[in-house]
């Protein structure tokens, strides 16, 4: 059943290709310049008038919802506010007619999420749903649903509904944008074709699985460590940071790394282990400049960056792990495996439960 892997995370790790391949299929036109979400019931007419967005979410999911903000923001110039479902509720947050509700979850029936859809729909919003489970509560109380093709997830750690939720973000966005008019055609063209191009560009990294296990060994000897990055890797590095924690039990935090001069770097002292996010090339000097703060106080940095910066990278970090170049928009997509590979090796290493973690259950329905 595990497919000849030794654990259900590591066979869903290497399950991504496919599930990125999964829930692009038949979702885009059949020149493939364009994206055709014909499941969606909401009209042109209805997404040319969203004003607001709201993605809510818990836990990994949210963070998948973390990166559709500003894929949205960036596609289509919608505002939008991502929040943690559990929170959401409770804040009276402002929802009008004119608000579209996006909610985010692998098995469609966490508790918090669900009522965060029930809350939103009760004060008049339409509300998108994203779901790897068909006929889930979610999936069918949302007016839309977008179904991530990402195939049962078994191991308690999240990694190919992840995934498959930046592919359905990315798609909506487009489709948004396609619709309202804020992209041309050839720029929607040229993501999408990016987006199939990910596909193989995951399997080599997949490929490289061994020098992320060397890495992991290391640091699985500290008792905590950081994650930083700018924009969306900061995104990512909260991601990865909860995945270490999920299964290796290593304490982490994720920080946007410019930030950390604001008091957390007075925590980083000789050998802490610090993984930095590099894909994003306009704020590439920034993080840079971040990275020897760190280095200065005795960080040991673990660097991700864009295939092709090599030499400059090789001057401010101590490790380093490139992967193929895409888009700044799509690079989570593939920054994020390393980053699953790191605690999986992390979590074997330490001789823990990889796919069943303490203390954590897959669905959570209660609040
Ligand atoms: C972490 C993880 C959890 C879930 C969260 C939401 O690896 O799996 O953080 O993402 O419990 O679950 P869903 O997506 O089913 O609503």
């Amino acid at each position: 059943e595990k497919g000849g892997f030794d654990h259900f995370m590591l066979k869903e790790i290497h399950e991504q290709p496919k599930a990125y391949r999964d829930t692009m299929r038949g979702r885009l036109s059949d020149d493939g310049r364009s994206v055709a979400l014909s499941e969606l019931n909401i009209t042109p007419e209805q997404l040319r008038g969203i004003n607001r967005v709201h993605i809510v979410a818990c836990g990994t999911a949210m963070h998948a919802g973390l990166v559709g903000k500003t894929v949205i923001e960036q596609l289509a110039r919608i505002p939008v506010e991502t929040d943690v479902a559990s929170e959401y509720r409770y804040r009276s947050p402002i929802i009008t007619p004119d608000t579209l509700v996006i909610v985010v979850s692998q098995s469609g029936e966490t508790a918090d999420t669900l009522a965060a859809l029930r809350e939103a729909k009760r004060c008049g919003a339409r509300v998108l749903a994203i779901t790897n489970v068909v006929g889930s509560s979610v999936a069918r109380e949302a007016d839309d649903v977008i179904i991530t093709l990402a195939g049962p997830e078994i191991a308690v750690a999240s990694t190919k509904a992840y995934t498959s939720q930046l592919i359905a973000f990315y798609l909506f966005g487009l489709h948004l944008a396609q619709t309202r008019g804020t992209q041309d055609e050839a720029f929607v063209a040229n993501v999408l074709a990016a987006m199939q191009a990910l596909p193989e560009q995951v399997e080599k990294i997949l490929a490289q699985a061994e020098t992320i296990k060397g890495i992991a060994e290391s640091i699985s000897h500290h008792r905590s460590l950081f994650f930083i990055g700018r924009g969306i890797d900061y995104a990512v590095a909260l991601e990865g940071s909860l995945k270490l924690k999920e299964i290796s039990y290593i304490h982490s935090e994720a920080y946007a790394a410019g930030e950390l001069k604001h008091g957390t770097l007075a925590l980083i002292e000789e050998g802490v282990p610090v993984i930095a996010l590099l894909t994003q090339e306009e704020l590439y000097e920034k993080t840079i400049s971040n990275i020897k703060e760190t280095k200065a106080r005795g960080a040991h940095v673990f660097g991700i960056y864009n295939e092709g910066h090599e030499a400059e990278v090789a001057k401010s970090v101590d490790r380093q792990f490139a992967i193929p170049r895409t888009l700044p928009l799509l690079t989570p997509a593939l920054s994020v495996i390393p980053l699953q590979l790191l605690s999986y090796y992390a979590s074997l290493a330490l001789g823990h439960d990889v796919d069943k973690p303490r203390n954590l259950a897959k669905s959570v329905t209660v609040e």
